[in-house]
């Protein structure tokens, strides 16, 4: 079976004010009934017995919504690591690596953001599948996403091969983390690159390999903080002292981009990475003006715009606006152009040094 590792320790500040320090978005219902983190757990539950029980990365003020959110759609945790502080990816994906093979130590883990939109669960469910065979092989998978805008702030895959109608993997000839906006044009106009999703499959033992080649330092500060982890019901609170020599850096620039046994499983599905109020915007089914409202709001002759009002006790009223995310709270108010939304990330950062 796959075991599931779903990373949800991001504090996903691009979309401020809904998703906070304390209550990051993941765990927001953003889109939907439920958090993306529970959609997440949810499609990974589903594949008939494919999925052991998830396990789950996360920081320490975010283990009991992430357990009571869990307990909610009834599925119960394999363990909830819990990271002292927020080190990135690449920290996080070794020590479920180290901790899962301890038990096991043929398991096939597969690495999931906790904030992707994928509605459709059997083709998600297909691709994976698809990845097996290449696991089984020593290679470390991808799932790579037809890209339609020269988008910086992702990662690029180059295959080697042009990827079939089946579905296969192919093997890549490159990994191109978060390239400047010349690069990524070029890298679109050749027209063979892929946007990384960010969810990766391979056996725990591969990927450890891989650390031990490519980021050794990283590796050995993880191991510490795996082998003196502590256990407290079912969190495992990875030791803070190894922890804190640790480098904060993602396991794209880490491991990726320096690995050579990549494959990637082309993934021809709705798939997005809701980052910022663009992509909420995108995603909430604008209307012929295309304007996205919430039940709190009012937009008189209004375009292409989003508003949304998170707090019962606020009405948010829109009038001629073009091209602007207006997002309210209790305690903020967001108004943006909708082509600058990526600067939330600045706005956050000076509302903090105000602190
Ligand atoms: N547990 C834990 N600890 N999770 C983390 C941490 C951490 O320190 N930092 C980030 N995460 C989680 C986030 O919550 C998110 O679910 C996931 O890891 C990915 O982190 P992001 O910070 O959102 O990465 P990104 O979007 O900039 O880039 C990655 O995803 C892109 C696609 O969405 C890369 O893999 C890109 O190559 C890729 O294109
Ligand atoms: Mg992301």
């Amino acid at each position: 079976s796959i075991s599931p590792v779903i990373l949800c320790g991001g504090s996903g500040t691009r979309l401020w004010p809904l998703s906070r320090q304390s209550y990051p978005k993941q765990f927001n219902q953003l889109i939907g009934e439920t958090s993306l983190f529970q959609q997440a757990a949810l499609r990974l539950s589903d594949g008939e017995n494919l999925f052991a029980p998830p396990m789950v990365l996360t920081g320490s003020d975010f283990r009991f919504i992430v357990s009571e959110q869990l307990d909610a759609i009834g599925i119960p945790p394999q363990d909830i690591l819990i990271e002292p502080d927020a080190r990135n990816t690449a920290p996080a994906v070794l020590a479920a690596a180290l901790h899962l093979s301890a038990s096991e130590p043929d398991a096939v883990m597969l690495v999931a953001p906790a904030d992707h939109l994928i509605p459709d669960t059997a083709a998600f469910v297909a691709s994976l599948k698809a990845g097996l065979k290449a696991v089984e092989a020593g290679q470390l998978v991808t799932f790579g996403i037809r890209p339609d805008r020269p988008e910086t702030g992702f990662g690029y895959l180059q295959t080697a091969t042009q990827p079939g109608a089946d579905g296969a993997a192919v093997p890549l000839a490159r990994f191109v983390e978060k390239p400047d906006l010349a690069t990524a044009q070029e890298m679109i106009a050749s027209g063979d690159y892929l946007w990384n999703s960010g969810i990766f499959l391979f056996r725990a033992r591969d990927i450890i390999a891989a650390y031990e080649t490519h980021a050794p330092e990283l590796y050995s500060a993880v191991q510490a903080a795996v082998s003196d982890a502590h256990r407290d019901l079912s969190f495992v609170r990875l030791a803070p002292e190894a922890w804190s020599r640790i480098e904060d850096v993602s396991i794209d620039y880490a491991v990726m981009e320096k690995a050579d046994n990549l494959s990637v499983v082309p993934f021809m599905a709705e798939w997005s990475d809701l980052g910022g109020w663009d992509a909420i915007w995108r995603h909430g089914a604008p209307d012929a003006a295309g304007v996205v409202e919430n039940g709190q709001t009012t937009s008189i002759d209004c375009e292409d715009t989003l508003l949304r009002s998170d707090s019962p006790q606020v009405e948010l009223v829109g009038i001629g606006l073009k091209n602007i995310v207006a997002v309210a709270m209790n305690d903020a108010v967001l108004v943006a152009d909708k082509d600058r939304v990526q600067d939330v990330k600045i706005a956050v950062d000076r509302l903090k040094s105000k602190k």
